[in-house]
């Protein structure tokens, strides 16, 4: 199934938080307890993808349907979810390369990101190296930065 990136659009939303509720149940809480998972899912409902969508630059990745998002504010990674069905296919790596272009391309020369202690491998993956690590309400956090290539380099949608 061919795979394209683009910008969210309000309909988007309850597939969305469909997305990450179904990672946070079925991944991340390997990592953390379940009253901890069970107020993130509380936190991402359709009605909040919305809200953040007046802040943030969300994308999705879409085949037949979305199967995938991630988001940014500024040079700052948020929300990065990939429907367990099509985890380990490159969906999450198509996705961060369109928000590392878009945010070249908005003349930031270095990205940044929180992981949970699930997604910390794939960021070191992609050539995010370590900044420090915090603890929030939600368990231990990875701070995580990786430097962007030239703007010339970048394909904005
Ligand atoms: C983490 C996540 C976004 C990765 O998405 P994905 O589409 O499965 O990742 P990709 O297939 O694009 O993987 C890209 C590379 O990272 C590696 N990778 C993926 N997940 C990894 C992990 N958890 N640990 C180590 N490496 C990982 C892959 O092997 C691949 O390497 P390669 O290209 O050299 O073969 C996805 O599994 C997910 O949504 N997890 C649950 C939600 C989550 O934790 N989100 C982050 C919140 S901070």
């Amino acid at each position: 199934m061919a795979i394209r990136v683009r910008l969210f659009h309000t309909g988007d939303a309850p597939r969305i938080a469909e997305i990450v509720q179904r990672c946070l149940r079925e991944v991340n809480s390997r990592d953390h307890p379940q009253h901890v998972i069970d107020t993130m899912c509380a936190h991402f409902t359709a009605e909040r993808v919305i809200e953040l969508s007046a802040s943030r630059l969300i994308y999705v990745a879409e085949g037949d349907r979305v199967v995938g998002t991630v988001s940014r504010e500024g040079n700052k990674v948020y929300t990065m979810f990939v429907d367990p069905d099509f985890a380990g296919r490159g969906i999450g790596r198509q996705l961060m390369q369109q928000v590392q272009d878009s945010a070249v391309c908005d003349g930031y020369d270095h990205m940044e990101t929180g992981a949970s202690i699930t997604a910390h491998g794939f960021y070191l993956r992609l050539g995010y190296t370590d900044v420090r690590t915090s603890e929030t309400e939600f368990g231990l956090n990875y701070i995580l930065c990786k430097t962007l290539p030239l703007a010339k380099a970048a394909r904005p949608l």
